[in-house]
């Protein structure tokens, strides 16, 4: 038999898996360093995340690097997750 704290964790933990992160504005740097923004990687990688183009054409994370570390942490937010 559960508890009403066993219920009360169950009802916020199927709240979470409903809950979703908003994308990010279009406008928000994700590499500072050459000025690559969230519509700059929607544009040029349509099919996917292509890291190497975006090198190639902006010079992305080729300068202090923060824009590849935090990519677990922005890739999703680009990039909806279907
Ligand atoms: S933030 Fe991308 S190289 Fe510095």
């Amino acid at each position: 038999m559960k508890s009403d704290q066993d219920l009360d964790i169950s009802e916020a933990l199927d709240a979470l898996q409903d809950w979703t992160q908003p994308a990010l504005d279009g406008e928000v740097l994700i590499c500072e360093c050459f000025c690559v923004s969230v519509n700059d990687i929607r544009s040029t990688c349509p099919e996917g995340l292509d890291l190497d183009l975006l090198a190639q054409r902006f010079g992305f994370g080729t300068g202090c690097m923060t824009c590849l570390k935090d990519l677990p942490k922005w890739k999703s937010l680009v990039f909806e997750i279907k």
